[in-house]
């Protein structure tokens, strides 16, 4: 099966086999067959966060869980629930014609609902851990189904339990032992905009509205990322490459001595968090390309597919960037997008 175009770097490969799950029964009547049972398997959502560097070739479950609802509508919030396999940005959109605003700031994030909370999606200020309830995961192997609060799913900066590798039975982390089926969302009511994020207050101060609806908000950042996130339906890319590292106040300062401009944003921890796209573009790699694959020329976090790139290729690419960054500020960037 080829799946070229289920991964938004766009690159090619192929799995050996591939089933579409739209729900808990599909999952548990596989793992009623022998034949599929102990099969390794590999669940992929819209591969908007993966870098295929070979053919698959664990069992493709392509999660197609459909639904929209609103579960509960309090005086304090509305809780909305969505299948894992609902588009995120068709999602964001449809609670906004609904009258329920929330999501507006993350917008335009690529993807499927079911791999939000993997990677704890998050943008201009807003995450989902700050809009989470609950979900409803099956275990891969025994066919359950249970539900996870937000403590359970131990979010954090682009992190979760879903992106943790148990290394033997009972330890934490579900990497590779759960799938998605539903993700339920908090919508606090009364809704206050989310717009400390500089490129907002730049766009707001620009139109002369001084009290934005959820609507604007999400004009604005629909707009923004167009500006300077590449489309993947036009040139392959995962997002932001790598997340964007924290430092001690005092690496921090060490790195200002000799690099006055950096970039950087004190964290409530204590910490100083820097903009890797920044660490990037000082080492000169915006537009640099290793054969296909390359750095994009608006936003040097993003590495692109030119074309025909190989997921090797984009490997070979985070590599170097990663050498020359840890050469230059003495930092090691760590890769967002899972590298299968
Ligand atoms: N910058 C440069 N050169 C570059 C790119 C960025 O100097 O080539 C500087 C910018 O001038 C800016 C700073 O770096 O001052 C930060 O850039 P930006 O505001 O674009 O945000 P980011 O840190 O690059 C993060 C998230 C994005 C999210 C935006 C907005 C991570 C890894 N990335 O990007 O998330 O949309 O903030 O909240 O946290 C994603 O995870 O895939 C993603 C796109």
């Amino acid at each position: 099966v080829p799946l070229q175009g289920h991964n938004s770097f766009g690159i090619v490969a192929k799995a050996r086999a591939l089933v579409r799950i739209r729900g808990e029964a599909d999952l548990q009547a596989l793992l009623a067959d022998p034949a599929w049972r102990a099969e390794p398997k590999f669940v992929l959502g819209g591969g908007s966060n993966i870098v295929l560097t070979g053919d698959v070739k664990p069992l493709v479950l392509k999660v197609e869980v459909p639904g929209r609802r609103i579960v509960a509508d309090g005086p304090r919030a509305t809780v909305v629930e969505f299948g894992a396999g609902e588009n995120w940005h068709e999602v964001v959109t449809w609670t906004l014609d609904q009258g329920l605003p929330g999501l507006e700031n993350m917008a335009l994030i690529p993807g499927t609902v079911g791999a939000s909370p993997v990677q704890n999606v998050g943008a201009y200020g807003v995450e989902l851990q700050d809009r989470f309830e609950s979900l409803d995961a099956i275990d891969l192997q025994t066919g359950r189904v249970f539900t996870l609060d937000a403590t359970q799913c131990a979010f954090g900066y682009r992190d979760s339990v879903f992106k943790h590798v148990p290394a033997k039975e009972g330890d934490f982390g579900l990497a590779g032992r759960a799938l998605i089926l539903r993700v339920r969302l908090r919508l606090p009511k009364p809704w206050k905009p989310v717009l400390g994020y500089l490129d907002l207050e730049r766009r707001m101060q620009e139109s002369g509205v001084p009290h934005p609806t959820a609507r604007q908000v999400y004009d604005w950042i629909c707009a923004i990322r167009e500006a300077k996130l590449p489309d993947p339906r036009v040139l392959g890319n995962a997002g932001s490459f790598f997340k964007n590292p924290t430092v001690t106040p005092e690496q921090c300062q060490d790195i200002i001595a000799r690099d006055p401009h950096i970039v950087h944003y004190p964290m409530p921890d204590g910490t100083v968090k820097l903009a890797a796209g920044w660490l990037i573009d000082a080492c000169g790699w915006k537009g640099k390309s290793v054969g296909n694959a390359g750095v994009y020329e608006k936003q040097a976090l993003v590495l692109v597919n030119r074309g025909g790139a190989t997921g090797g290729e984009v490997v070979t690419l985070a590599r170097a960037i990663q050498t020359s960054v840890y050469e230059r500020f003495g930092i090691r960037l760590e890769p967002e997008p899972v590298v299968v």
